[in-house]
């Protein structure tokens, strides 16, 4: 992204906004949105930014602006604690005045920018234009919603396993473009369908936590019933199905309109991966203790049936007939390098491929956790199968439907998994071993980029990222 780009729109866009204030309403007519606030501003409160203290670890004994604590393990306020907090920030703001009269938006702003000359807690923002800064001041000028995304770019987001953040990549420079920090263990990542928002799996608070695409601060972390593996979105971005990796097994539902966990489904074992099908009419949960794939009916949100396979569930991927309903799951096993195929209609394995060894490649057998072969995914186009090999540091090509074997290109040690961009050309795998993620050119089928990233990258995913 083009940070001058960026800058211009966002002067425009605000501009716009303050211009549409100050020429249709009165100061007196504007009033401070409590929703917006709870949503939109308290999440700034608890934000970790870069050298700074959180809002919430000095204000909350304030006699001022006054932050209510949370408790142990409380991830979030409660209605009425949020209409207190609203309460002392409206008081340090004047609705729909210049946002230089207001202490709440002067006091963290940097001087040189705007801001007052000093500040007990620090400058937390450096320029007008700062996201959570502007998200502070359209709500003082009257802003009742967060405007949608206007400009929305591809982007590959690598979870690191051992680390406490996720890496943004541009797929058009391979090159990092960002960081989503403060999420310990980061397990999976997926992102809405508008480029608003992403998800991400969080192993160290159990939550699943939401990153506003435009801050990349986390905007709120939702309670799971457990400690969380993977995740999956429906097309429609309604509905987010999370893996709860403990016994007997549950997959937890989140509604993301109102930003809750309105249901842990019981499930057969713990589960490790879900997965929403490409139609979206299906959740499909793979446990390694109970050997089991569950596919979940994303209508009544029901168990709708199970198998049962040889070996634990490792990665899963689909395939899909001509009217995009499910035909086939591939899916990997512990202990098995290579993969399995599921006829979905039928519920039956109907085939096995076992990945050879690759001559002249040492075999890596040490901290496979289980599972030689982890990362599974078909190309858009819906042509090919790419398998990768922790033993052998390969991803393994395969034509579809007639499974030979295509191509092999080496990706690093402990390559975990894989995603493709939209238009099929390039591949991204995160090589957990090597700390880097490899871009591969999937035409030409050879590795273009190694890509430094956080420590142990697994996840990896592409998403659409708001821009403006
Ligand atoms: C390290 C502790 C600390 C942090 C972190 C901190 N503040 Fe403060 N803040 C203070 C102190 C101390 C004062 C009172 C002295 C002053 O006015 O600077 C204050 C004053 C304020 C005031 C003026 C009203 C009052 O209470 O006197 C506002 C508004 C405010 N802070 C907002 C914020 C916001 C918003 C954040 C996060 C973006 C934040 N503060 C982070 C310590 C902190």
């Amino acid at each position: 992204m083009n940070p001058n780009i960026r800058l211009r729109t966002s002067v425009q866009l605000f501009s716009l906004f303050t211009l549409f204030c100050s020429s249709i309403l009165s100061a007196q007519d504007v009033q401070l949105d409590f929703d917006y606030f709870k949503n939109e501003v308290q999440p700034i409160f608890l934000s970790k930014r870069e050298g700074n203290v959180r809002c919430i670890q000095c204000h909350t004994r304030s006699s001022g602006f006054r932050i209510q604590p949370l408790e142990d393990h409380q991830l979030f306020w409660t209605d009425e604690q949020s209409r207190m907090n609203f309460d002392s920030a409206s008081s340090f703001s004047l609705a729909g005045e210049d946002p230089l009269r207001s202490r709440f938006l002067t006091h963290p702003l940097a001087s040189d920018a705007g801001g007052d000359p000093f500040h007990g807690g620090g400058k937390h923002f450096d320029s007008q234009f700062d996201p959570e800064w502007r998200i502070m001041a359209d709500w003082v000028a009257g802003a009742k919603t967060r405007r949608e995304p206007s400009s929305v770019a591809i982007r590959i987001i690598q979870t690191n396993a051992a680390g406490d953040d996720s890496t943004i990549i541009d797929p058009q420079t391979n090159l990092v473009v960002g960081h989503i920090s403060d999420i310990e263990i980061p397990h999976g990542v997926v992102g809405a369908p508008d480029g608003s928002q992403i998800y991400i799996t969080n192993e160290v608070m159990h939550s699943l936590d939401i990153v506003d695409a435009r801050t990349l601060r986390v905007k709120r972390r939702i309670p799971l019933s457990g400690r969380p593996n993977n995740l999956g979105v429906t097309s429609d971005g309604s509905k987010v199905y999370v893996a709860i990796m403990e016994m007997p097994g549950s997959v937890d539902i989140i509604d993301v309109a109102s930003m809750t966990n309105v249901k842990t489904l019981p499930v057969n074992g713990a589960i490790h991966n879900v997965y929403v099908t490409p139609d979206s009419r299906y959740a499909v949960a793979g446990s390694i203790q109970t050997s089991t794939i569950n596919v979940i009916d994303t209508s009544t949100d029901e168990l709708v049936w199970e198998l049962e396979m040889s070996s634990g569930i490792r990665p899963m991927t689909f395939d899909t007939n001509a009217d995009g309903s499910t035909k086939n799951i591939f899916v990997q096993l512990s202990g098995f390098h290579g993969f399995a195929v599921v006829d979905f209609a039928s519920r039956k394995e109907v085939a096995r491929v076992e990945h050879p060894a690759v001559p002249g490649e040492e075999a890596h057998l040490d901290g496979l956790q289980g599972a030689p072969a982890h990362g599974l995914a078909v190309s858009p186009d819906g042509t090919m199968l790419w398998s990768t090999s922790k033993v052998y540091s390969h991803v393994y090509i395969h034509s579809l439907p007639d499974l030979e074997e295509i191509g092999r290109v080496f990706v690093g040690q402990h390559p975990e998994w894989i995603t493709f961009t939209p238009d099929g050309k390039r591949a991204y795998i995160g090589a957990a071993g090597d700390n880097v993620t490899y871009a591969v050119d999937a035409i030409k089928m050879e590795a273009i980029a190694k890509i430094p990233v956080g420590q142990v990258p697994k996840r990896v995913a592409m998403v659409r990222m708001a821009v403006d």
